[in-house]
């Protein structure tokens, strides 16, 4: 298996004023391609800017950090941009759906910015993965807590990632939504996609293949869950309403 990604020694510091925030403290993290990882940790222990380095979203003070083969910290922003474009699909808590635009159109939206316009066939493909074939024209408004997560989902998927990175994708869904959402995951990584989901929820967190626990912007634990027993079917959950 490729080492998608590879992070060495990554600190980040945040300051505030006078104050420094050390909101990452020499992190090693090593991501294989087709892995599901999820990050567990209290409130404050530096998950989302884990998160946020592994996905050129911020960079980390110090540290290395290598994304498909290619050190990131010499990186002009241009390059930055490009490299998180064509690799990385992102889901965060908060949908950040349009809220004029169809679930379709929402998916279809990073398309445009790729000039890759149209390909119907591909938006529908993805709207059948998320199992959202039948609601394509609805609004956001128009929508359950679930069926918004799905459709962010799905526009993280449409420029077909490398990787998804998911911080808090359930935080704003019930128990049994939240678990729909993460039979979806399993879905996609069972069709070989590699994923990094942030999660407050050990239950949830458990269902990865291999679970890391921040704590004070270190890595506490990394238990390998992957031998675990798979007792949750995940086969047509996307087909059921979330
Ligand atoms: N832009 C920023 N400026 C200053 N401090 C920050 C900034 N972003 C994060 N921090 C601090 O860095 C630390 C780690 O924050 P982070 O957001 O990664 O925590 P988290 O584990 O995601 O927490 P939560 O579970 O509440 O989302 C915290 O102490 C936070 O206050
Ligand atoms: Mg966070």
């Amino acid at each position: 298996m490729s080492r998608i990604i590879e992070a060495r020694g990554l600190n980040k510091v945040y300051r505030r004023g006078s104050e420094e925030i050390h909101a990452l403290n020499d992190v090693d993290f090593t991501l294989e391609e087709g892995k599901f990882v999820s990050i567990i940790g209290p409130s404050g222990s530096g998950k989302t800017a884990l998160l946020n380095m592994l996905g050129c979203l911020d960079t980390p003070s110090s540290g290395s950090l290598k994304l498909i083969g290619t050190e990131t910290s010499g990186l002009e922003e241009r390059d930055l941009v490009r490299l998180r474009r064509d690799n990385i699909g992102f889901v965060f808590q908060q949908f950040y759906l349009m809220p004029t635009l169809t679930a379709r159109e929402n998916i279809e939206l990073p398309l445009l910015f790729s000039k890759k316009k149209g390909q119907r066939d591909r938006i529908d493909g993805v709207l059948e993965m998320v199992g959202l074939s039948d609601r394509g024209d609805h609004l956001p408004s128009q929508l359950s807590g679930g069926e918004m997560q799905r459709v962010a989902i799905g526009r993280a998927l449409i420029n077909d990632p490398r990787i998804i990175l998911a911080d808090e994708p359930t935080g704003n869904l019930d128990s049994s939504t939240s678990q729909l959402i993460f039979e979806l995951f399993r879905g996609l990584n069972r069709q070989g996609m590699t994923l990094v989901v942030v999660t407050h929820n050990l239950e949830l967190a458990r269902q990865a293949n291999v679970m890391y626990t921040l704590r004070d912007g270190r890595i506490a634990g990394c238990r390998d869950l992957s031998g675990r027993q798979d007792t949750q079917d995940s086969r047509g959950a996307a087909s059921r309403a979330a």
